[in-house]
């Protein structure tokens, strides 16, 4: 298996409704993860990158969260409107995309 350039991790974790944390699942991110993927085969991306559904990345409250390596960026409250512009220009292009970034407090993307 090749290394991929870059990998994108998508937080799938759940929680039973009413808990204080809330969850990425609870927001949307099954359906998100199912994008991305149908995105994937789309473009042919597989193998040149990886895509893996996770459990919690921390910052519960700004979800669903997107997490892609090396670069350590994180993208918060994505919806399936933003995978376009992250493949095009993150993945691709390897630009990341500000306008997804959470507070410097929640995840220093700059950093
Ligand atoms: S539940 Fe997704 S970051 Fe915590």
């Amino acid at each position: 298996m090749a290394k991929p350039e870059r990998h994108v991790f998508v937080c799938m974790q759940s929680r039973p409704s009413g808990h204080p944390k809330g969850s990425c699942a609870g927001k949307g991110s099954v359906d998100l993860f199912r994008a991305f993927q149908n995105a994937f085969e789309a473009r042919k991306l597989w193998g040149r990158f990886a895509l893996t559904n996770c459990g919690c990345l921390g910052p519960c409250e700004t979800g669903p969260n997107v997490l892609v390596y090396p670069d350590g960026i994180l993208y918060a409250n994505v919806g399936e409107n933003d995978i376009e512009v992250i493949i095009t220009e993150h993945l691709l292009a390897g630009q990341p995309v500000r306008r997804l970034y959470p507070s410097e407090e929640i995840w220093p993307n700059d950093s």
